[in-house]
């Protein structure tokens, strides 16, 4: 039996007060069936992570260069993370693939990285509508999952999958139950090809693409879905805890 996650990613937005009303919001959080992750900006990592420091409440970053430290300027380390009280990092969204450039072998290297420290890895795979309706979803999931694991396995219990079709990010259309069954079917037997029977098992397989506390209950009673990464709605800490209520807390 897997227990569920719910990740909040804040992408570039939120500040202190956002981190104040997720306060506001501690007791219901606390009470999740599920683990709770928060992953906002960098600049706010440690005052989250000083917020919630006696309590099950999680804190992650958006991503981590692929170099330990060094002259990259802008950068931030997976050490540096750690440092600010990170458990997860995020790796591989496609805001990130696409809109920087990032090819699935710097991802890999940002995972080797980050489990260097000990992070934990959030890997987001996602196919594009272009890729969907071309019949290469699968594929492109596959090749993307694959190329953006290290060489050396990473173990189960480190890692999470973020299933996120670019198409459904943002845009209020999530995708189709029947979608994501096949999606999520395949990723299971696809890291239990990677990593073995039990290994393959572990590994949380996350849904994320405009999931909101009105169809979370319906995305996450699906086989295999081991939880959500939330974008727009996680900037309501209300909405966030709606959803993570609504988790079940445990997959079969
Ligand atoms: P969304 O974003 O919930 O706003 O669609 C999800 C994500 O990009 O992680």
């Amino acid at each position: 039996m897997r227990r569920k996650l719910v990740a909040a990613n804040w992408k570039m937005n939120g500040d202190d007060a956002l981190t104040e009303t997720y306060l506001l919001a501690q007791n219901k959080l606390e009470a999740s069936p599920c683990d709770v992750l928060i992953c906002p900006p960098a600049t706010l990592l440690r005052s989250l992570s000083e917020t919630f420091r006696n309590t099950n409440i999680l804190v992650g970053g958006q991503n981590c260069h692929h170099e330990a430290d060094g002259a990259f300027t802008g950068e931030i380390s997976a050490s540096h993370l750690r440092q600010c009280g990170a458990s997860h990092v995020i790796l591989g969204h496609s805001e990130r693939r696409l809109g920087q450039g990032e090819d699935s072998h710097t991802v890999a290297r940002k995972v080797r990285r980050a489990r260097e420290v000990g992070l934990d890895i959030i890997l987001c795979i996602g196919e594009t509508f272009q890729q969907r309706e071309s019949g290469l979803a699968l594929d492109t999931l596959e090749g993307q999952l694959v190329r953006s694991l290290p060489s050396e396995q990473v173990r189960p219990e480190s890692l999470t999958i973020a299933y996120e079709p670019v198409w459904a990010i943002g845009t209020g259309h999530a995708a189709s139950s029947n979608d994501i069954v096949e999606v999520h079917s395949f990723l299971r037997q696809k890291c239990v090809e990677l990593l073995g029977g039990v290994g393959g098992k572990d590994v949380r397989l996350l849904y994320g693409g405009s999931m909101n506390p009105g169809n979370a209950a319906k995305i996450l009673a699906l086989p295999d879905v081991d939880g959500g990464l939330i974008g727009g709605a996680s900037l309501n800490p209300g909405s966030f805890a709606r959803i993570a209520a609504a988790s079940g807390g445990r997959s079969h």
